[in-house]
């Protein structure tokens, strides 16, 4: 009886691994035949940008990584589509101007077929700066027509006087419907640089959340680590009572 049911037990097993590995061989061939994945956007490299004044003072720098998200009407594809351009830092020239309440960063491509416009406002009653206005105008070949995008109304990377801003995290700024800017790894101080050197980094907001996660664990770990020293010793001066009073 028992020798019966364990061949059966075998032949189950068999059988069992049989129809999952036929299933997995039809579900592949069953599987449409893929065209190339779309290929997910790289990471753009970090740059180094900067404005020097009229006597040769840096008056903007910036470091960070860009990559431009648009609508455009795709000429190869006949249709409107996505497109996700990185800046390439070693093929970006930055150039601009900067004065009391605006500090502009112009950054080209080598062609001069791309040129993406930031500008800073510094407000001198409460000394905050914010991104102010993003532009950009570009021609490019797999595209119908000439883009050109602005909105001069923005309120982004708000930061204060003689300090710097910081995003570590992937930060997407909606320009306008159809154009948005993805940073990467972002520090910028628009105004009151002393030296080629930022001030101190104000983080944005994102990354205070994420740094919250790291230190949220460390507690609990701390906590627990605590607790169980705490017993330990309660624990051995218990014993250790005990044992003397024996
Ligand atoms: C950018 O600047 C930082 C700090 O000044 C420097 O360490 C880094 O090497 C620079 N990167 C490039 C590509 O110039
Ligand atoms: C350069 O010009 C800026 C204002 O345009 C001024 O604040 C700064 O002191 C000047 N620097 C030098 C070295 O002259
Ligand atoms: C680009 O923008 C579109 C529309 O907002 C969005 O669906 C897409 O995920 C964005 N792509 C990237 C890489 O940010
Ligand atoms: C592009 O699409 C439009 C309508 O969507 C169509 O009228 C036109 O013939 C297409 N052109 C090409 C070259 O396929
Ligand atoms: C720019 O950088 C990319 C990636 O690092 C590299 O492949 C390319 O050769 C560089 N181009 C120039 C002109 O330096
Ligand atoms: C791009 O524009 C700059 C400034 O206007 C000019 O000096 C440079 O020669 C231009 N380069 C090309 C390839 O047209
Ligand atoms: C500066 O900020 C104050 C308070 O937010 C605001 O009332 C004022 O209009 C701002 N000034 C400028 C020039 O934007
Ligand atoms: C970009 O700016 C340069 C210099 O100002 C100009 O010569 C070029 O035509 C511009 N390119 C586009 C696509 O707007
Ligand atoms: C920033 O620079 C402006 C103009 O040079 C000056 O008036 C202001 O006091 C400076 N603020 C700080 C915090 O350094
Ligand atoms: C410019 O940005 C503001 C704030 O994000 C938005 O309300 C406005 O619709 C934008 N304007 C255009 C023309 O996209
Ligand atoms: C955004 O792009 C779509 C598709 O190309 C176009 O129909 C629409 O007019 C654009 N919107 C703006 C505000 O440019």
């Amino acid at each position: 009886m028992t020798h019966r049911s364990r061949k059966q037990q075998l032949f189950l097993c068999f059988i069992a691994l049989l129809a999952v590995t036929l299933r997995q061989s039809y579900a592949a061939t069953d599987a449409p035949p893929t065209a190339a994945p779309p290929t997910p956007p790289t990471r753009p490299e970090r740059g180094n940008y900067s404005v020097t004044n009229g006597n040769g003072t840096t008056c903007l720098m910036a470091r960070m990584g860009l990559q431009i998200n648009i609508s455009v009407s795709s000429a190869a594809l006949n249709k409107t589509v996505w497109k996700v351009q990185n800046l390439q830092p070693n093929l970006t020239r930055s150039s601009g101007s900067c004065d009391l309440e605006s500090a502009t960063l112009q950054l080209t491509d080598v062609p001069n077929k791309t040129n993406l416009t930031l500008v800073f406002s510094m407000n001198a009653t409460t000394n905050k700066f914010h991104l102010s206005a993003v532009s950009l105008s570009a021609i490019w070949p797999d595209v119908k027509r000439p883009i050109a995008e602005s909105n001069g109304s923005l309120d982004y990377l708000r930061g204060t006087a003689g300090r710097s801003y910081m995003c570590r995290e992937e930060q997407t700024l909606a320009v306008t419907v159809n154009f948005s800017l993805n940073t990467f790894q972002l520090q910028v101080q628009p105004f009151n640089l002393t030296g080629a050197e930022f001030g101190t980094a104000e983080e944005c907001q994102l990354d205070e959340d994420d740094m919250l996660i790291p230190i949220i664990v460390g507690a609990a770990l701390a906590g627990l680590v605590l607790v169980v020293l705490v017993a330990y010793l309660i624990g051995r001066k218990r014993s250790h009572a005990g044992y003397q009073t024996i």
